[in-house]
């Protein structure tokens, strides 16, 4: 075998295996082989194992000096592409305020979407890039970015296009979600956005190819069950995949109806109860996961734990948003899953490789196996299980993406 480069010096190699998501205890069947190596052919694993096992012929070495490698980790959700910010609600809020109350009140997410509306393109880009950038140093090799802070149509479109050229200009994957966040704040006007959306946003953004999901927020300061049906008709009519964020103050039924629609996956869950989680649990739909809001709004914790006993494929994201999520680590995500939703160290690897893939819909990373991409991260330590440990410190040394390193 030929490889151009071979990756050695590795303490322990860590990966979960196997095409498709991991349910319930599955998500701890984890492979460490030690004292590994990688080869790399343009820009694709070509073999793993036992670097005293190599016998093929490389171009390039390099060595990981005793490190652990894991694939390159995956951000299922994020609201990367916003500007203005939420320091006052944050201020608010600390002073006793709710989530929920600020956003009745027309602010929160409705002040989000008219700071965005004032900027220009190229601002949306420029205040993008950094936080794209700071997910990679955390580990993401692949991120969603929704768009969703837009009242109009065309204010969707901006967003989705400034994600497109974040995207071109980014060493990481990105997975653009058209995402229909909140309703306008005039109750006469909801059904007539609603249309336009099912009648000209969803047919454009899937002709120019401009996201691969819909997501909608249910609930009740949000869009109500009978709304999201609508959209999701519209959404599989186009060929586009389906998300939701659902449950995260209440369970009005966003959870049965995205399950029902074939969900690649339904995020939040911070409120799901038993019938909930027995719901996803039997069902093929990803339950994403987001510690960064339980930190943020201190709101309770999505039930990880039940979700994974019961025999859920659960995947970690950021939420990276100005409101519920300033969370700009996808590593720290893994790490306050495993504090404050009861994950399993191998679990919470799991749910941010290839459970994390699943909920987008890709299988060609998340694993370091042969035909995957080399999407990998060399840690800062030899034990893999700093990656979930650390808190405040970055944990991830190397970021490789496709065969390259890129910081
Ligand atoms: O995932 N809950 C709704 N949407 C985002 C928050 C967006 C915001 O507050 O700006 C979320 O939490
Ligand atoms: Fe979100």
């Amino acid at each position: 075998m030929k490889s151009e480069i071979l990756i050695t010096g590795i303490s322990q190699l860590v990966t979960a295996e196997g095409f498709g998501p991991k349910h319930g205890r599955t998500m701890r069947e984890l492979k460490i082989v030690e004292r590994a190596a990688i080869a790399i052919s343009a820009g694709v694993i070509v073999w793993t194992g036992k670097e005293s096992e190599w016998k093929g012929e490389t171009e390039a070495i390099v060595d990981a000096c005793g490190r652990a490698v894991v694939p390159g980790l995956i951000d299922p959700h994020t609201h990367a592409v916003w500007a203005g910010d939420r320091l006052a609600d944050f201020e608010a809020r600390a002073s006793g305020s709710t989530y929920e109350e600020i956003l009745a009140a027309g602010g929160g997410i409705r002040s989000t979407i008219r700071a965005t509306a004032a900027a220009s393109q190229a601002d949306l880009v420029a205040l993008g890039k950094p936080r794209i950038d700071s997910l990679i140093a955390s580990g993401a090799t692949t991120i969603e970015v929704k768009s969703g802070y837009g009242f109009t149509p065309e204010a969707e479109l901006a967003m989705l296009e400034a994600i497109q050229s974040l995207s071109a200009d980014s060493p990481a994957r990105l997975m653009p979600t058209l995402l229909i966040h909140i309703p306008p704040a005039i109750a006469t006007e909801r059904s007539s956005y609603m249309s336009r959306v099912c009648e000209e946003l969803i047919s454009e953004v899937a002709r120019r190819n401009l996201a691969t999901a819909v997501d909608i927020f249910v609930e009740k300061e949000a869009w109500q069950v009978a709304e999201a049906e609508e959209l999701f008709r519209r959404a599989k009519h186009y060929g586009l995949a389906i998300k939701l964020h659902s449950d995260q103050f209440h369970c009005i039924g966003g959870l049965e109806l995205g399950i029902d629609f074939g969900a690649l996956s339904v995020d939040h869950l911070e409120a799901s109860g038993p019938e909930q989680i027995a719901k996803i649990a039997s069902s093929s739909t990803i339950a994403t996961i987001l510690p960064g809001v339980s930190l943020h709004l201190g709101i309770p914790s999505a039930p990880g734990r039940k979700l994974i006993d019961a025999g859920a494929a659960v995947a970690v994201g950021t939420d990276l948003n100005p409101g519920s999520s300033p969370l700009f680590s996808i590593s720290e995500a893994l790490a306050l899953s495993v504090r404050l939703n009861g994950l399993t160290v191998e679990e919470a690897l799991v749910a941010g490789t290839v459970n994390a893939a699943c909920a987008l819909g890709i299988n060609d990373t998340g694993r370091l196996e042969a035909g995957c991409a080399a999407d990998f991260l060399v840690l800062q330590s030899s034990d893999w299980r700093d990656l979930v440990y650390t808190l405040g410190a970055n944990p991830v040394r190397d970021v490789w993406i496709g065969g390259k390193k890129v910081r």
